[in-house]
């Protein structure tokens, strides 16, 4: 027979997410509400590893839905990676009495809690939190959909003075390794062309597009790139095409952590207090070392083990809608 879960711990790792506030709310009240003690624990695994772990009450969680950030702290803690520091982690929890644990993070935080849940007989919940919606097994991650609009408010505030210069724009967005912050936004504000690690990226093909708009003398563009488009991003794509096309008045802008922080979305917030609710529902009902995902709009469950980045091809057609629209 499984342990009853009764003290639960909750943390938030990786990168921040807007969202994760909301979704720590979820959590502290969803765990209070069935009568669970619910815990803090602060920097991620780096609090679980140092003993900073406190108790949360209903009001500890107070007026933070609306905040970006994540009160409880966040880090990639290295130690935790290590067979000695999860041991301390271990200790650390049992002195407290906690016997479940959240963790609100990305894969990496995933494969930190699926590594302890089979070494101790702590049982974990993931929910992913993470503005580059790179996890497969959920249709969006917390955060993400918040980045995305803040990456759209900076590159509509572009245009203006793009189309006050006639100016060619390359504005890099982050996602690390994936482009969907970078589709996403750049479909949303009519860019030219979006460049992302998914798909291979054509220079030559940018160069011929953009000849093709100075034959109709449009010189006002914008390309979207992925940070980790493997070109190199945008101060390298910037180069060539000032190299290859004098008369273009090339610019870049590096939207960088802006699209970390900032108000959740109201779907952010939504998402977040479903997820959090759910991961406490997973826990009383005994389905241990999942990540809650959401796919078409429903609660989805995923063995931690298998919570893998998410490294699919692109739809084909999402990049024939850009290149349509933007002609
Ligand atoms: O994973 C979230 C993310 O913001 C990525 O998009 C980005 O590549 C990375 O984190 C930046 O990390 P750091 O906080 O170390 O600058």
């Amino acid at each position: 027979m499984k342990k009853k879960v009764t003290k639960i711990g909750v943390l938030t790792s990786g990168g921040d997410a807007p969202g994760m506030n909301a979704c720590v709310r979820a959590v502290v009240r969803t765990g209070i509400y069935y009568g669970l003690e619910v815990y803090g624990i602060v920097r991620g695994y780096t609090g679980m590893v140092e003993n900073d772990i406190y108790k949360m009450e209903s009001g500890s969680v107070a007026n933070i839905i609306q905040r970006g950030g994540t009160i409880l702290k966040t880090s990639r803690c290295k130690e935790f990676f290590t067979p000695e520091g999860r041991k301390k982690a271990y200790d650390n929890l049992i002195k407290l009495g906690i016997n479940g644990l959240v963790i609100i993070g990305g894969d990496g935080s995933f494969r930190g809690a699926q590594t302890f849940s089979n070494e101790y007989d702590i049982p974990c919940v993931g929910l992913p939190g993470t503005i580059d919606k790179d996890i497969a097994g959920t249709d969006f991650t917390i955060g993400f959909d918040t980045a995305v609009n803040t990456a759209v408010e900076a590159i509509d505030k572009i245009r203006d003075t793009a189309d006050a210069h006639d100016r060619l724009f390359i504005i890099e967005v982050m996602g690390r390794d994936a482009g969907y912050i970078a589709l996403h936004s750049g479909i949303a504000t009519g860019a030219q062309n979006v460049l992302i690690p998914e798909r291979k990226t054509d220079i030559e093909e940018v160069i011929k597009q953009l000849e093709e708009k100075e034959r109709r003398h449009k010189l006002v563009n914008l390309i979207v790139v992925a940070e980790g488009d493997e070109f190199g991003g945008a101060d390298e794509i910037a180069k060539i095409i000032k190299a290859r096309l004098p008369i273009q008045d090339v610019r870049v802008c590096i939207l960088g952590h802006i699209q970390r922080g900032g108000s959740p979305t109201c779907f952010d917030r939504l998402i977040a207090s479903r997820m959090g609710y759910s991961a406490v529902e997973c826990l009383m009902e005994g389905k241990f070392n999942v990540f809650v995902g959401m796919v078409n709009n429903r609660m989805h469950f995923t063995p931690l083990n298998e919570a893998v980045k998410k490294k699919q091809r692109i739809s084909e057609e999402w990049i024939k809608i850009v290149k349509i629209l933007a002609s």
